[in-house]
């Protein structure tokens, strides 16, 4: 994991919150490689599960939302986990994480010895206005799920829906974990991209199948091993208070097989908590929800790919941050650097190029390797007499000759 981690803040993946304050426990940074890879994700989630589907309809609603929202869902009541403290060195955990993941043995201290188990809200709050009292406090939502169902007739009118249809929205949500850690697998803040599925009651089984098989499906478009994820169904005691049922794609992270993703049959709880319905009737809803930063994670974990003289990132094309890279053979011969200034303007407005003069070229291709761009053009002298580049192909690390009129085309086929 520390090589994940390292390569992450190395290429401007990924920062430690607050870094030069000493860092604030649990939060990240998406830097300029990073911040590009979660706008890919994004896009693409969102070009597959609503742009290409007329079934399905997008929304953003807002964090912050009347409280009653967060009482008529349960999560006042119910979203909470189980904290105790150890007896010797008086840090807090998870009681169940404990059991878990631990053997009941303090992760701190070794200490077998806690305080009887505490529930202990999973919702941050915060208040509106300027006294602080019950009537001002708010929460910062736990799940995006929520501002679907309560727009549910809005939506489901001004887009003149018919069932089976869904919502989706990507938005931020907000955990106040009790023990987050593991890079950022469990984060105070994190975006989660969910869809709300509403169905007839009958034949739930079946959507739910074809719901798994569209997670399924994500995962291989994305370039997921299936060898590195499992499918877990819940056990009766670990379902949610919504959930009739429920299955966690499971990943092998470097610290264990823990949940990627989830998918859950709601059944008629939320539509009903909120006193809405269709046609005299209260929907049922199939849930797929996806997590951005556990999706982070599994794609550099996956992608992450030692090789004798290289760490390579093996992203799919669509997703690498940058597509390609220009270089001029050598950085301090003005005619290579005005010719490859002209090849990296003709590149710009087509894909996310870069540009790189630092170094040898093998420092640049090493530097491009680790941050997944699949291709790099270089301009050497030859390029001056003939009007052509080399390719090279990050996977295979061949060099191609092309004219540089053929160039943009070329690339475009290969980024298909
Ligand atoms: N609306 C249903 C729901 O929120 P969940 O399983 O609690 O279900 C959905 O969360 C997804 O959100 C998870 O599968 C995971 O990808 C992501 N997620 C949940 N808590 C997270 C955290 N603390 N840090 C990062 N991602 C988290």
């Amino acid at each position: 994991m520390q090589k994940i981690v390292s390569l992450a803040k190395r290429r401007g993946f990924v920062f430690p919150g607050s870094e030069i304050y000493g860092g604030l426990a649990n939060t990240w940074d998406f830097g300029p490689l990073g911040v590009e890879l979660v706008n890919n994700v994004k896009q693409l989630w969102w070009h597959k599960f609503v742009k290409s589907r007329s079934d399905i309809v997008g929304i953003s609603s807002s964090i912050l939302m009347n409280p009653k929202v967060w009482e008529a869902s349960g999560h006042v009541a119910g979203f909470s986990d189980p904290l105790v403290e150890c007896k010797k060195c008086h840090t807090r955990h998870r009681a169940d994480h404990l059991k878990e993941e631990n053997g009941n043995k303090c992760p701190s201290c070794g200490g077998t010895e806690f305080t009887e188990e505490k529930q202990f809200s999973g919702m941050f709050k915060t208040s509106i206005g300027p006294a602080e009292d019950e009537t001002s406090i708010v929460y910062l939502r736990p799940e995006t799920a929520q501002g679907m169902f309560v727009n549910f007739k809005n939506v489901q009118q001004t887009a003149r829906l018919k069932l089976p249809f869904g919502i989706a929205q990507i938005g931020k949500s907000f955990r106040n974990e009790i023990t987050p850690r593991n890079f950022i697998f469990r984060v105070l803040e994190f975006e989660q991209m969910e869809i709300e599925y509403f169905i007839e009651e009958k034949g739930w089984e079946k959507h739910f199948d074809t719901w798994q098989k569209e997670m399924e499906n994500w995962l291989a478009d994305i370039g997921i091993n299936k060898k590195n994820y499992v499918i877990r169904e819940h056990d009766k005691d670990e379902l949610s208070h919504y959930s009739k049922k429920t299955i966690d794609f499971e990943y092998q992270y470097p610290f264990g097989q823990k949940e990627l993703y989830g998918l859950a049959y709601r059944t008629d709880f939320d539509l009903k908590a909120h006193k809405l319905s269709y046609e005299g009737m209260v929907p049922h809803v199939i849930e797929p929800t996806f997590g951005v930063e556990r999706t982070i994670l599994a794609l550099l974990c996956d992608a992450y790919t030692e090789e004798k003289d290289r760490i390579v990132l093996k992203l799919k094309p669509a997703l690498a941050p940058y597509k390609v890279a220009v270089f001029p053979l050598l950085a301090n011969k003005p005619e290579l650097i005005k010719k490859a200034k002209k090849v990296f303007d003709l590149l710009k407005d087509e894909f996310t190029t870069v540009w790189d003069a630092r170094g040898n070229i093998g420092k640049r291709y090493y530097s491009q390797d680790e941050a997944g761009t699949p291709f790099c053009i270089t301009v050497d002298f030859d390029s001056l007499d003939n009007n052509d580049v080399t390719i090279r192909d990050r996977d295979t690390m061949k060099q191609d000759r092309v004219s540089i009129d053929k160039l943009v085309d070329i690339l475009k086929q290969k980024l298909k």
